[in-house]
């Protein structure tokens, strides 16, 4: 893979991945007002969610610690948002493709992390069309939540992620409540919320070396095949 460029060339504008149907959740953040607004949301829900202070510097460390992110490495930031896990890649010396649906939020995060490492990406990550074992590491933060076809974004990123590299998870998982009901139905966002024993049945062939629940949110760490190479 080249070395990743900052680049407007580099947006993938195929009308493939692009036509894919997408959920309310995914088409809100088309939005310029909610790709500006992301990071106020973003900064707060852990803690909002886990019902303990969960900043992001605590996220950030979380991550780094079981994952250890080494220079050089590609990395593949799944749904990046406002670029939160491509700035902790970047500064940890890795190469980083931060991919995202929404153009919006690419120009967010390129402007709240204008790191070299890292290259903005516009794809559908359900079908993105990039080689595969593209990476040695995949983040995906909150992006199984959102995504329309969260089975066939597991497979995706696993294709795309080079055996014996990792792929780092956070989500909010099921509770079978109302509200999480609610938000599953397509009107009001189409939202899904998977189950973590739900998450390891569609990754056959990996291991899962951490898994942390905080309050309704998980935290997990698998490895593509028996350990890390
Ligand atoms: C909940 S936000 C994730 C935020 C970011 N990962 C973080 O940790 O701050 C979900 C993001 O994933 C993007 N997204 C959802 N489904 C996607 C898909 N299939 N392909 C690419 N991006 C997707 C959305 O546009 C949105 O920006």
């Amino acid at each position: 893979m080249p070395a990743p460029r900052q680049s407007q060339e580099t947006l993938n504008l195929a009308p493939g991945p692009a036509s894919l149907p997408l959920t309310t959740a995914q088409r809100s953040n088309l939005s310029p007002l909610t790709a500006r607004g992301y990071m106020a949301w973003r900064s707060r829900s852990l803690t909002l969610l886990t019902g303990q202070a969960f900043p992001l510097r605590r996220e950030a460390a979380l991550f780094r610690a079981l994952c250890r992110p080494r220079p050089g490495e590609r990395w593949l930031d799944a749904g990046t948002s406002a670029g939160f896990y491509s700035g902790v890649l970047a500064r940890a010396g890795c190469r980083v493709i931060a991919a995202d649906l929404s153009a919006p939020m690419l120009a967010e995060g390129a402007r709240r992390e204008p790191h070299p490492g890292i290259d903005w990406l516009l794809t559908n990550l359900e079908a993105s069309g990039l080689p595969d074992a593209s990476f040695d590491g995949v983040t995906v933060g909150a992006t199984l939540n959102e995504t329309r076809e969260p089975a066939r974004l597991l497979a995706e990123l696993a294709r795309l992620t080079r055996p014996g590299g990792q792929l780092w998870l956070m989500y909010v998982c099921r509770t079978g409540g109302p509200l999480q009901r609610a938000l599953g139905v397509p009107a009001l966002g189409g939202l899904t919320f998977p189950d973590p024993a739900w998450v390891a049945r569609r990754l056959p062939g990996w291991t899962r070396t951490d898994g942390l629940r905080v309050g309704v949110v998980a935290f997990e760490r698998y490895v593509k095949g028996e350990g890390r190479s």
